[in-house]
């Protein structure tokens, strides 16, 4: 059985092709294993950053790909079309991080009414969530359009959920104005919304195009475009969390509110600029925010169920108001997913689109 994988050279992100993959199917699958057959899967500007440290953080290790090239992880649905798992059957629909492919045989573990995990061994490195699929046949969330929403936005929601929850744990470090670098993200939206219903002022800082769609989520008070950034009254104290990965913005805002920089978080990569040396820089040092750690904290003070429930009730706020301001564009097929790769690896993707992809034909 052969199978369409979609790989990008990992030294050159421009270069990318698709390759034909053998798969064992039917009885040729090993105890225990399921062949999925992938049906769409949202792509973002995070796949690109995932790509950008497909290295350092062994993305790359999650999808093996030949010599020099790596197969983009992406989050999305799948359809179990041949199963030697006593408790999986055929037909059931998978929801969880999948290689840019048409196919994915996963080794089932730990199989529960709810879900189940792929225990392949080179899997094991990442944190659990990047391992575990969610079993959505039943479940109208997961459906249609809804499903799309899901893929698109649920995961990168996750991490606006913990930014928030470890800003606002620390009292928001004194800060009373959060800055948001590429505003228009969805990750920056769903944190924007988080913020501005806790009462926070909330400063959008985006491309001078992208202004217009990130007022139509009416979550800020103000929005800048990049070249405005130092025209901001700098004269209270500010948090900065950083979906731009931009260098050369975050040194000229740290010394813009000098001490009155209380925090700045680095969450993103999307212009990924941060090759610039920006020494010492004045008000809080930046940091990086490491999802699994807020995770591990929360999962024990909140106990079994306790980070889920806060997190479906910010996501019941969150959902119904971006599916009014996002566009869900669908492509199929080699091609058009190559198109839509290179235009995402350009930024030339409107932040009104949101994509999934196939590439079955
Ligand atoms: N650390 C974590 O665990 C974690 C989790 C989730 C997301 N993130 C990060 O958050 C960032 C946003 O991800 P997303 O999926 O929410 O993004 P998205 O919705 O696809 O964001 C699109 C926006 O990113 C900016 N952008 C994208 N490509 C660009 C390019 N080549 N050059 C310049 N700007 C570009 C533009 O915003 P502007 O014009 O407004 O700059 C664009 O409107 C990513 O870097 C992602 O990895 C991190």
């Amino acid at each position: 059985m052969t199978a369409t994988d979609f790989i990008v050279a990992r030294d050159d992100l421009q270069a990318c092709k698709t390759v034909a993959t053998e798969l064992p199917a039917g009885e040729a699958l090993p105890q225990d294993a399921l062949l999925v057959k992938i049906d769409r899967f949202a792509f973002t500007a995070n796949n690109i950053t995932y790509a950008v440290l497909g290295d350092e953080l062994k993305y790359w290790q999650l999808f093996p790909a030949p010599d020099g090239f790596g197969n983009i992880p992406v989050w999305g649905f799948g359809e179990v079309i041949a199963s030697k798992h006593p408790n999986v059957a055929v037909g059931e629909r998978l929801f969880g991080y999948f290689p840019m492919a048409t196919h994915l045989v996963i080794e089932a573990t730990d199989v529960s009414r709810r879900g189940l995990r792929d225990g392949a061994a080179h899997r094991q490195s990442v944190a659990p969530v990047y391992n575990a699929y969610a079993r959505v046949g039943g479940d109208p969330a997961y459906a249609g359009r809804h499903g799309d929403y899901q893929a698109l936005l649920r995961p990168l929601f996750m991490l606006s959920f913990l930014v928030d929850d470890f800003l606002a744990e620390n009292d928001d470090f004194g800060a009373r104005t959060v800055l948001l670098s590429s505003a228009s993200s969805k990750t920056a939206l769903g944190l924007a919304h988080l913020l501005h219903t806790r009462g926070r002022k909330v400063i959008g800082l985006t491309s001078a195009g992208n202004t217009g769609f990130v007022a139509s989520l009416g979550c800020h008070d103000e929005i800048v475009t990049y070249d405005r950034a130092t025209t901001l009254p700098s004269a209270a104290p500010a948090a900065y969390v950083d979906m731009a990965g931009n260098s050369a913005l975050r040194a000229e805002l740290h010394h813009h509110f000098g001490d009155h920089m209380k925090c700045s978080l680095r969450v993103g990569l999307t212009h990924r600029a941060t090759d610039a040396d920006e020494g010492e820089l004045p008000g809080a040092k930046p940091r990086g925010f490491f999802a699994p750690d807020q995770i591990r904290k929360r999962a024990k003070e909140w106990g079994p169920g306790g980070i889920e429930q806060r997190f479906a009730a910010a996501w019941s706020g969150f959902a119904p108001l971006v599916q009014t301001c996002l566009t869900v564009v669908e492509s199929r097929g080699p091609d058009a997913v190559r198109r839509v790769y290179l235009d995402m690896l350009k930024g030339r993707i409107p932040p009104e689109q949101g994509h999934m992809l196939s590439l079955l034909g």
